[in-house]
């Protein structure tokens, strides 16, 4: 692979149905990722994100084109709306990779200790889900994703249903946790701000069937200052008259 990437995506295309009744989803998609950065793929509702981010987790495989992933990574997966088990506690969720994994029960207890910590959860151990507020369900969801130490970690729309300032809260601990854990990370969301501040790359995707608009390079996101910044705003007011460009009017 040329300089060396994590993950590399080469003129990928899907489409769902069958052959007479084909909807067209991704349109020859390209796009690198290098190790130990973040890549926020930003485009609009329904154009393909999901899809793209079930192809890179292996869960699909693409019509054409292809998806090389350097190594044999362990890969740590937040679906979109995947929620936690109701019936499982906070302790419970997040060790589930690892019970699944057969790691030894003693061993698996002093990772979940560890992460509950990470996470600010200390207290919440024997919580249920539905005893805590969304940001702290966010937070076990992501701790469920870590705990098998994955060295990719890809989120689909992971804080799309929190407030702004917990949101806020949460992205600023996303990226100390990167930081941390020299993770290669992909991040889906609709946002503008949360692509602009979150990825190093971000892959703004066109409407459906998506097409790569254009790959901006963000060196900048990763500096929890960043956000309150001049320059941020200008990243931001680009990517929104990218997308807007691209908007065809059909909805509202
Ligand atoms: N398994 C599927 N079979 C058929 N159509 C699907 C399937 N999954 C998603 N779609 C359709 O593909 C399009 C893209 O979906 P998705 O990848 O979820 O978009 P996004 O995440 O960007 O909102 C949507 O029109 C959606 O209805
Ligand atoms: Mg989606």
């Amino acid at each position: 692979m040329p300089n060396h990437m994590m993950i590399d995506i080469r003129s990928v295309n899907l489409s769902y149905g069958t052959e007479n009744e084909k909807k067209e989803i991704l349109n020859n998609i390209s796009f690198a990722i290098k190790p130990h950065s973040t890549c926020a793929i930003i485009g609009p509702s329904g154009c393909g994100k999901s899809s793209l981010l079930f192809l890179l987790a292996g869960l699909r495989q693409p019509d054409t084109g292809t998806i090389v992933i350097d190594g044999d990574p362990r890969c740590g997966t937040m679906l979109q709306n995947y929620g936690l088990f109701p019936w499982k506690t906070v302790v419970q969720n997040i060790g589930l990779g690892l019970i699944l994994r057969k790691m030894n029960k003693e061993k698996i207890a002093e990772k979940v200790a560890v992460l509950i910590e990470e996470m600010g959860l200390t207290g919440f151990d024997d919580y249920f889900p539905s005893q805590l507020s969304g940001g702290m369900q966010q937070r076990v969801a992501l701790a469920r994703s870590l705990a098998i130490e994955p060295e990719i970690l890809l989120m689909d729309e992971p804080l799309s249903s929190l407030d702004a300032l917990t949101r806020e809260r949460l992205q600023n601990l996303f990226l100390q946790i990167h930081k941390k854990k020299q993770m290669t990370s992909v991040i889906v969301t609709h946002s503008i701000e949360e692509a602009v501040f979150l990825g190093n790359t971000i892959v703004v995707l066109s409407e459906r069937p998506a097409r790569v608009l254009q790959i901006v390079d963000n060196p900048q996101a990763g500096d929890l200052s960043y956000r309150g910044q001049e320059h941020f705003y200008k990243r931001c007011n680009m990517l929104r008259n990218l997308l807007r460009e691209d908007d065809n009017g059909e909805k509202t």
